[in-house]
């Protein structure tokens, strides 16, 4: 999707659609309102008859309208003109892109940026208009054959101002990066475990370095990991033909000195359970078990694209978990990179397993802070459902951080205790760690199995197992937390600079 800013004389403006605004009680917007005397009260006389009223999301189509450039103008109710609040304009654009896509355009023209959101700047609507016409845009068809032909899809977002507008031009740059990471992650995840393996993982990861000056990659085969003394990590890629690769993508866009962000995706291609084996019913979905390397992959792209000047480092230690003859087996006892030995429960916990060795390689990095991303357990869904993702972690101030990137883009999180009366819950009579803690707080537990692991340094766990991926007929990637992720990356930059 390109993505471009226009300004100039409303009438002039040549696209599919012309999307604008109708305030409540029949008035037209600004730029409605210029439309309006070039069409010679085209747009005004349908408002009139209450063919649109301004009631908030309301649409319609308004083709060929004398006079005007654009080929149809889409009028929007947008609700009360003092303002409306950010959920509300959120449902709006969203509401308003998914309708252009589902019209079968390939353009558009917005200028929903005029409308007032109580609390909110001009760069945040861009950013959200943005992201709405992503989300309603993005298909993952790659594995359809028919029909031969497929359908144009929608391709060009523009935004309408009435003056050059530099805070404009810089937020459609960003954004157009930000689109571009999530699409990469989203396109990952979809992608299926028999394509998408830790290999496939590794060959994109070298893609991206390929691409991009400024992303170094370094991968490690499961020799090397077992050098390092990585026995957590690869007692869950033991049951499986594939081998396990740990993924390093480095950004510099920093100066040489600047402590990194280290980033950490869990990228399990493919989550059967291993030997304590999931049930049937959605296993399919497991698939999905890759979403926080792929938020990974995504945040260094739009990293690299945006050339945000800060140093981020992607580890992403990948593996299947499959049932094999050699797989682990309840009961075995590991010892990970930290020393610490641990007790396998469970082997369907695996995403710990991976994680807690590769935030131990982490510290090579001599991190400012860590940030796991992770669909760790089904129990996150269980406490916040499907619209929040959890935070825990080490660092009240990066949490804070954290969670206020999610609030201003949307992509939402939630904090939940890492009290250590909780660690108990993991304790093994056999071994230093057990790997499950029972049915109570499991989010928690399985964050506190990390906590183990990463007092040298400031750390976050996100648990995205709810927001990641949608189920049923829309079954998809959302991206989600890439938008938080580059969110809070862009504020620390804008912090240290401002
Ligand atoms: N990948 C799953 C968690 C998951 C399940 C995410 C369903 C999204 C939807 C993880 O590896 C897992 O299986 N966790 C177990 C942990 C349990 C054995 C302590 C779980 O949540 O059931
Ligand atoms: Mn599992
Ligand atoms: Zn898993």
């Amino acid at each position: 999707m390109d993505i471009s800013i226009k300004q100039g004389t409303p009438g002039k403006q040549k696209t599919a659609c012309f999307i604008v605004a109708v305030y409540s009680g029949k008035h037209l917007g600004d730029v409605a309102g210029a439309l309006d005397k070039t069409s010679r009260q085209a747009l005004s006389r349908l408002v009139k008859r209450g063919d649109v009223a301004g009631k908030l999301e309301e649409t319609l189509f308004v083709p060929n309208a004398t006079g005007l450039a654009a080929e149809r103008v889409m009028l929007v109710g947008a609700g009360k003109r003092a303002g409306i609040s950010s959920a509300e304009y959120i449902k709006l654009v969203t509401k308003v892109a998914t309708a252009v896509v589902e019209a079968g355009l390939r353009s558009a023209l917005s200028a929903l940026t005029e409308i007032t959101v109580d609390g909110r700047d001009e760069a945040w609507k861009i950013r959200q208009q943005i992201t709405a016409f992503e989300g309603a845009a993005y298909r993952f068809d790659e594995y359809k054959t028919l029909p031969k032909r497929k359908p144009a899809r929608f391709a060009r977002l523009g935004l309408y101002f009435d003056a050059a507008d530099p805070v404009a031009e810089e937020e459609a740059r960003i954004g157009d990066s930000l689109v571009k990471g999530l699409q990469l992650t989203k396109d990952l995840a979809n992608t299926p475990a028999n394509f998408c393996t830790p290999q496939h993982l590794a060959e994109h990861a070298r893609e991206l370095g390929r691409q991009f000056k400024s992303i170094t990659v370094d991968v490690q085969n499961e020799a090397a990991m077992e050098k390092l003394g990585m026995g957590s990590l690869l007692s869950v890629s033991r049951g499986s033909e594939q081998p396990a690769k740990l993924i390093t993508m480095k950004y510099d866009g920093g100066k040489a000195g600047d402590k990194p962000v280290v980033l950490v995706g869990k990228g399990v291609t493919f989550d059967s359970g291993g030997i304590s084996l999931k049930p049937g019913p959605q296993m399919d979905e497991m698939k999905y078990d890759m979403c926080g390397a792929a938020t990974v992959f995504g945040v260094m792209k739009a990293l690299a694209e945006s050339a945000l000047p800060i140093n981020v480092v992607g580890v992403v230690p990948a593996t299947e978990n499959l049932p094999d003859g050699k797989a682990t087996k309840p009961g075995d006892i590991v010892t990970s990179m930290s020393g610490q030995t641990i007790e396998i429960l469970n082997t369907d916990a695996e995403g710990r397993l991976i994680l807690c060795d590769a935030l131990t390689y982490s510290a090579r990095y001599e991190p400012d802070v860590v940030i796991d991303i992770a669909t760790l357990t089904g129990a996150c869904i269980i406490a916040l459902g499907h619209l929040t993702t959890a935070l825990m972690g080490n660092d009240d101030e990066l949490a804070e951080d954290l969670l206020n990137a999610g609030q201003e883009t949307g992509d939402r999180a939630w904090r939940l205790p890492l009290w250590d009366e909780y660690q108990q819950q993991i304790d093994s009579p056999f071994a230093d760690i057990a790997n499950v803690g029972g049915r109570p707080a499991g989010s928690i537990t399985a964050a506190c199995f990390l906590a183990r692991f990463t007092q040298d340094y400031r750390w976050a766990h996100l648990d995205i197992a709810g927001t990641a991926w949608v189920s049923g007929a829309k079954k998809g990637a959302t991206g989600r937390p890439v938008n938080l992720l580059f969110q809070y990356l862009r504020d620390r930059v804008a912090r240290r600079d401002g």
